[in-house]
């Protein structure tokens, strides 16, 4: 989508936004219109339910005085509870509605509001970044689309009187918008396509924003005794990768921030193989990595003034003659032994190496790890909030807070040593996997026993990676949720 700011005018054809604020108020610019249209753009508000509340939307079709073909009346709501989240839903929802349309421009109108908050120059912002990150397809594979079904819309035009701030407070919002992008192509990618080798090259295009890329096969990590990994990795012919991501923009000698993702390029469960119904979900099992990947292409991108660290795991989890059993005992790089109930809860065990790796060779200040872990958090807290698990309250407090500012939201679930005895092993150290309740709590117990007392945090994003339902910001498939939070989260912590 081409993105540009340019002053209010009326435009020569395509679509055109009007905001409505709440109560049916135009803004000037709105009002304007409306006379140039004889009152008709009042009269059309005023025969109907919409009131101008935030997120309504009303279609006017080839308004007479005026050359655009349509306008979209969308409700922004009361002045004083309009924030960016209310902005950007409105540009996603009027893009959804003509982006196929056939229509190839869309132009807003962006007035000073009196008595909001948000000036102008963000304001455009905003709608600027929900338009782009509600424009977002993926149609690579279908070559019979008709011409109507294709994305017709081609660019976003937001006219707004200061210009120079819109694209001042836009220009990192569409580095953030790229990195997204690239985490909803990853997950939506089917495993024939997107497996540890390839999704390693995709990481490794990342050099040329200038973070350093590095990729540990087979061979070095059997080196480094990643047993654990290397386990689930065991019965599958597609060679496991650890791909490491070093992004300097900060100071140096300081320690790193560190995101470690969970890459399971599919998941059949190995021997403790999954149901045939869904199972073609297990593509989207790397989601943790695939944000990790594209956050880097998000702070590298905007340049953030920080020093971070990606981590990713990357295994395919196959049933084979080779495969692991249940009952294997294996020893992680810690030094670790675990004993693997089920070969289902393998992602825990990608993610053991790899956190303990990140913290020995990186000392980070902290650790935030991502992954589609267990069904148990789907149970706990469905589609619309990721689980969160914290060894330190300021860190959860933080992301907490940086999730609510974009619409990305968590909700912390505790740890106790009680719960970290669950999974004690009567042969190992531990095990895979712990009784029947709790399930997201012991696999998060799992995992800090590999974190080393590194101040730590694990996002339990099964429910919120794939969408079936859209959203305006957020169309329905790949979300990409979690790259938006943790670049909030860094910039609006780490970057001082
Ligand atoms: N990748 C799955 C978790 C998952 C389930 C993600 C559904 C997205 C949607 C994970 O590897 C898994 O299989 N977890 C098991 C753990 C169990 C064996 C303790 C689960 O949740 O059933
Ligand atoms: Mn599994
Ligand atoms: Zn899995």
């Amino acid at each position: 989508m081409r993105v540009g700011f340019t002053k209010v005018s009326m435009p020569p054809h395509g679509v055109l936004v009007v905001p409505v604020l709440d109560g049916r108020k135009l803004t000037a610019t709105g009002a304007t219109i409306d006379k140039r249209m004889g009152g008709a753009l009042m009269r059309a508000i005023r025969a109907g339910h919409f009131k101008g509340a935030a997120g309504q939307l009303l279609e006017i079709v080839a308004p007479s005085g005026l050359k655009v073909s349509r306008i979209i009346a969308v409700g922004l709501g009361k002045p004083a509870d309009i924030g960016a989240l209310t902005l950007e839903a409105a540009g996603g929802s009027a893009v959804a509605k003509v982006l196929r349309s056939g229509e190839a421009t869309i132009a807003f109108v962006v007035d000073p509001i009196k008595g909001c908050k948000v000036t102008a120059g963000e304001l455009a912002a905003r709608i600027a970044n929900g338009a782009v990150l509600g424009s977002y397809t993926f149609d690579h594979y279908r070559t019979t689309l008709k011409a109507e079904q294709k994305p017709s819309l081609k660019t976003v035009n937001v006219m707004v009187a200061n210009q120079a701030a819109a694209r001042k407070a836009y220009a990192p919002l569409a580095k953030v918008a790229e990195g997204v992008f690239f985490t909803r192509d990853l997950v939506t990618q089917p495993a024939n396509i997107i497996y540890p080798k390839t999704l390693a090259q995709e990481a490794r295009k990342l050099s040329k924003l200038g973070v350093k890329v590095e990729v540990l096969g087979r061979a070095r990590m059997e080196q480094l005794g990643m047993g654990a990994l290397l386990g689930v990795a065991q019965g599958s012919v597609r060679e496991p990768q650890m791909v490491v991501m070093r992004y300097d923009g900060g100071k140096r000698g300081q320690a790193p921030l560190a995101f470690v993702g969970k890459g399971v390029t599919f998941d059949t469960g190995g021997i403790s193989i999954k149901p045939a119904q869904g199972m073609e979900d297990m593509k989207w099992d790397m989601g943790g990595s695939a944000v990790v990947i594209g956050l880097m292409r998000a702070l590298a991108g905007r340049k953030a003034k920080c020093n971070v660290i990606g981590v990713v795991g990357l295994v395919e989890n196959m049933p084979d003659g080779n495969a692991q059993r249940p009952g294997d005992v294996v020893t992680s790089m810690s030094g670790q032994t675990i004993e693997v109930i089920n070969t289902d809860a393998e992602g825990r065990l990608v993610l053991a190496d790899a956190l303990w790796y990140t913290q020995k060779r990186f000392k980070p200040k902290l650790m935030i790890d991502l992954a589609t872990l267990t069904g148990a958090i789907i149970v706990a807290l469905g589609n619309d909030q990721a689980g969160m698990f914290a060894s330190d309250d300021k860190l959860a407090e933080r992301l907490h807070a940086a999730g609510q500012g974009v619409g990305e939201l968590l909700w912390r679930l505790p740890m106790s040593t009680d719960y970290d005895k669950l999974i004690n092993s009567d042969i190992a150290d531990m095990k895979n996997v712990g009784e029947r309740g709790a399930g997201s709590i012991t696999a998060a117990q799992f995992l800090q026993r590999f974190t080393n007392n590194v101040p730590w945090a694990h996002l339990d994003i099964a429910g919120v990676t794939w969408s079936k339902k859209p959203k305006p910001t957020v169309p329905k498939g790949g979300t990409g949720f979690g790259v938006r939070l943790l670049d909030e989260f860094v910039a609006a912590n780490y970057e001082k």
